[in-house]
């Protein structure tokens, strides 16, 4: 609508921003678009309350830019969350994990997506904003006094005087040779009504500084001298009156806030009172047989051990037990270390079926799964008593795999090995 402020001559020294022609309905001004086309203006478009099918042939609008930006950050993305992972892992605070490699790709895969949909989706929200040179606040066509029927039952063709071929009249000829119902030259308002409303501004400035206020506050946990957590929304229970671990009490005659069990407490189901099966012991002596318990269902007790090797015994002695280089641990351990120096940077794990290995009592495994030996760490605190057995009956399985007697291979198949 013409600006009621601007007085009606001062209008018409305006320079012209457009000429805005109205049309039937959606199949005229279809028409008309395809002949504005023809005539080969650039800078124009079509206003319809809803969308027009075929328009932008019509219009010969081209296939939009945006995927080849999206594909662009998209890829961008990747390749800064591969730089940014293996700048972390490979080269800033490289950390060993049981010989893997500080680097591996799979183990980025889910930050490599993540950072490709992240990179994509901003770039198709910005990119669709900055093609369709949004935001806007004027536009030359609100100047129209028909204008606002666009968005009930107007149908219009705008073409911008800044096009290059742009000519008043030659202009108005074709769009009424194509049929417009209404024709209106709209005028440029003046620079200063252009100007974006103060509530805006102000609105945008408030919401800078308060953007301001969390780094400050970071800053000032920061480098400040508070020995407080930094920053700490949710309180929970953690400034209640209570002893932190290893603090003192003057309660107790001994001064320790931290109270040790009373000789002979029990956790509720845990008394262990079998000593073979809970300590692998029989008189205090090391097994040489297997619980009773395991007998119950021994294949089902094999099958629970073959898995359990493999996941924690195998990695060092190899699927099969046969120790030295066999195992994947020392296999990528041989490759990284020197093997010359003194004392050896790895020591190789044994063969389960070295005699002395082969005669020792099950109680000894036992022991050797629950804490350890010389330089074999302790799995104890992975291995629960049940899956140790299990894991034991399996080696005496491999054990036998490889020592076996003729008189133990079943008569049918003796044939076989002559
Ligand atoms: C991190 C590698 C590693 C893993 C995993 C590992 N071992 Fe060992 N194991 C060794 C090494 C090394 C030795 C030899 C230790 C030495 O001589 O200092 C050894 C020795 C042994 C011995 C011989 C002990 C002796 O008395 O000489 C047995 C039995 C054994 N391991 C069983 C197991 C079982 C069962 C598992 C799975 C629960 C297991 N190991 C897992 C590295 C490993």
């Amino acid at each position: 609508m013409t600006d009621p402020t601007i007085h009606p001559e001062a209008h018409a020294q305006l320079s012209i921003a457009g000429i805005l022609a109205e049309f039937d309905g959606p199949e005229a001004v279809k028409a008309a678009a395809a002949k504005v086309r023809e005539a080969g203006f650039r800078r124009w478009d079509v206003h319809s309350p809803y969308p027009i099918h075929g328009i932008e042939r019509a219009m010969g609008v081209r296939n939009t830019f945006l995927p080849w930006l999206v594909l662009g950050a998209g890829t961008i993305g990747i390749a800064a969350a591969l730089l940014m992972q293996w700048w972390m892992n490979a080269v800033d605070y490289p950390m060993i994990i049981s010989g893997k490699p500080f680097f591996s790709l799979p183990a980025n895969v889910p930050i490599l997506f993540e950072l490709m949909v992240l990179f994509s989706a901003i770039a198709a929200f910005g990119g669709v904003l900055a093609l369709n040179l949004l935001p806007q606040f004027w536009h030359w066509t609100f100047g129209g006094s028909r204008f606002p029927k666009a968005t009930t039952d107007g149908f219009f063709i705008a073409i911008d005087a800044a096009d290059k071929q742009f000519d008043e009249s030659a202009a108005r000829s074709l769009l009424e040779a194509a049929g417009a119902t209404s024709i209106e030259i709209c005028r440029d308002v003046p620079e200063n009504a252009k100007r974006v409303p103060w509530l805006f501004k102000w609105l945008v400035a408030a919401v800078a500084a308060a953007a301001v206020v969390p780094p400050l506050l970071v800053a000032q946990y920061r480098y400040g001298t508070k020995s407080l957590p930094r920053i700490h929304p949710i309180q929970d229970l953690d400034f209640q009156e209570k002893y932190k671990p290893q603090s003192a009490s003057p309660l107790f005659a001994d001064g320790r806030a931290m109270r040790p069990p009373v000789p002979g407490t029990v956790a509720d189901g845990r008394l262990e009172a079998d000593e073979h099966f809970y300590r692998g012991l029989v008189g205090g002596k090391e097994a040489t047989t297997f619980p009773a318990q395991v007998a119950k269902d021994l294949p089902a007790w094999m099958a629970r051990g073959r898995e359990r090797f493999n996941i924690f015994c195998s990695t060092c002695h190899g699927l099969q037990g046969e120790g030295g280089i066999t195992g994947i641990t020392s296999i990528r351990a041989m490759k990284r270390i020197d093997a010359t120096t003194d004392p050896p940077g790895w020591v190789l794990p044994l063969s389960l079926h070295k005699e002395e290995v082969r005669q020792q009592p099950v109680g000894k495994y036992f022991s050797t799964i629950a804490n350890g030996i010389r330089t074999m760490p302790s799995y104890g605190a992975q291995i629960p008593v049940e899956d140790r057995w299990a894991i034991i009956l399996y080696i005496r399985a491999l054990q036998k795999s490889q020592n076996a007697t003729l008189d133990e291979v079943p008569e049918d198949l003796r044939g076989l090995l002559k």
